[in-house]
């Protein structure tokens, strides 16, 4: 099940075999087909991304989708444009020892916030990776010359850490490009299962195969314990995990439908954020709940706000839905749009913190 946004009389993006397809049918389930093969389209990419010409696409990095080892690069390179600004450091090692590298913007002004914002926590969700890389460019680029950047970057402590996940999106170029766990043993861990809140509930699996398998404990993988690891030590006030697809903005809780105690703060702080984004491009990012979508127990955005103490929120980026391509696999050239977007709500939600 690849949409996000699931209820009543909403449709669903199914992956199936086309064997299974008349089985839908005598369910008295009706479908169309929105892509015929998943296979074909990745097999399309990973042509598109193979050729020498993509590698420098003119020197626009943001032109194209890059792996992990491009995204290290470039980390590396920012930090060098910038090292008044910037520092990178590794917050912590996946499964398979890779880094998970992280962006410290200085927030030079008494009483910054202190903000985090990362990706790719599942590794299908390319564009993730290239829109928390893509804020820390502009943040860095823009600096000089654009005073909201400026003003954003002088008052907040921002960490930024763009893949989450490295062993599984490694995997995802690699491999297979429709993985989402990571790297644990043949089966993979969900990290967004494996938080310690509400570990075990509804809208987890505790079965190794299932796409959601929550691992046999919380922080029970190197990577999530990483991120609580950060956040406890760092304590921020604001965080954002960034996901694909569906263009949703999500706000706690995920694991029941009992309010927040900040709901309305939220709600409307996520308003602000979701006109932001809007504004940007005139594309819409619905705004609601997580457990409305479907509940989901265990996740980063609901530790964040409830153990950690930050207002988090969750954001769905690009596409809508499959439109033919099979929605992980975005066209390159909606990487910057996207970026104008999630760099919006990074801006606004700090600027509606008070
Ligand atoms: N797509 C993410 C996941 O499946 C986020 C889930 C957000 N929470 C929710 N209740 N839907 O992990
Ligand atoms: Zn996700």
């Amino acid at each position: 099940m690849w949409s996000e946004e699931r209820g009543a009389g909403l449709p669903l993006d199914l992956v199936v075999a086309s064997d299974r397809l008349p089985l839908l049918a005598a369910q008295g389930v009706t479908w169309q087909v929105l892509v015929a093969d998943i296979d074909a389209v990745a097999a399309d990419e990973h042509a598109r991304l193979a050729q020498p010409a993509v590698a420098d696409k003119g020197g626009d990095w943001f032109a194209e989708y890059r792996d992990y080892k491009a995204i290290t690069t470039h980390l590396e390179e920012l930090t060098a444009l910038a090292p008044g600004l910037v520092s990178m450091q590794a917050i912590g090692n996946s499964l398979e020892n890779r880094p998970l590298w992280a962006l410290k913007f200085g927030g030079s002004a008494p009483g910054s916030t202190k903000m985090m914002v990362n990706g790719t926590q599942h590794a299908r969700e390319w564009i993730a990776a290239m829109t928390t890389t893509c804020v820390a460019d502009r943040l860095i680029r823009g600096y000089a010359t654009d005073p909201a950047i400026r003003d954003f970057v002088d008052h907040t402590e921002l960490w930024v850490v763009p893949v989450v996940n490295p062993d599984g999106y490694q995997y995802s170029w690699s491999t297979n490009r429709y993985w989402r766990k990571n790297k644990r043993d043949n089966h993979g861990v969900d990290l967004n299962r494996n938080f310690d809140l509400a570990f075990g509930g509804a809208g987890s699996s505790g079965l190794k195969a299932a796409e959601n398998y929550r691992g046999p404990s919380a922080f029970s993988e190197p990577e999530s314990a990483a991120i609580r690891d950060l956040m406890l030590r760092e304590k921020f006030a604001l965080s954002i995990d960034f996901h694909a697809y569906s263009q949703l903005l999500l706000y706690p809780w995920s694991y029941s439908s009992k309010p927040a105690k900040d709901r309305d703060k939220l709600a409307a702080i996520g308003d602000r954020m979701a006109s932001a984004m809007y504004a940007t491009h005139q594309v819409s990012y619905k705004l609601i709940s997580g457990v409305e979508l479907y509940p989901a127990s265990g996740s980063l955005m609901d530790w964040a706000y409830g153990e950690a103490g930050a207002l988090a929120y969750t954001i769905e980026l690009r596409p809508k839905g499959p439109g033919g391509r099979a929605g992980f696999v975005l066209p390159p050239s909606e990487i910057r749009p996207t970026c104008d977007e999630g760099l919006a709500a990074v801006l606004e939600l700090r600027r509606s913190y008070r």
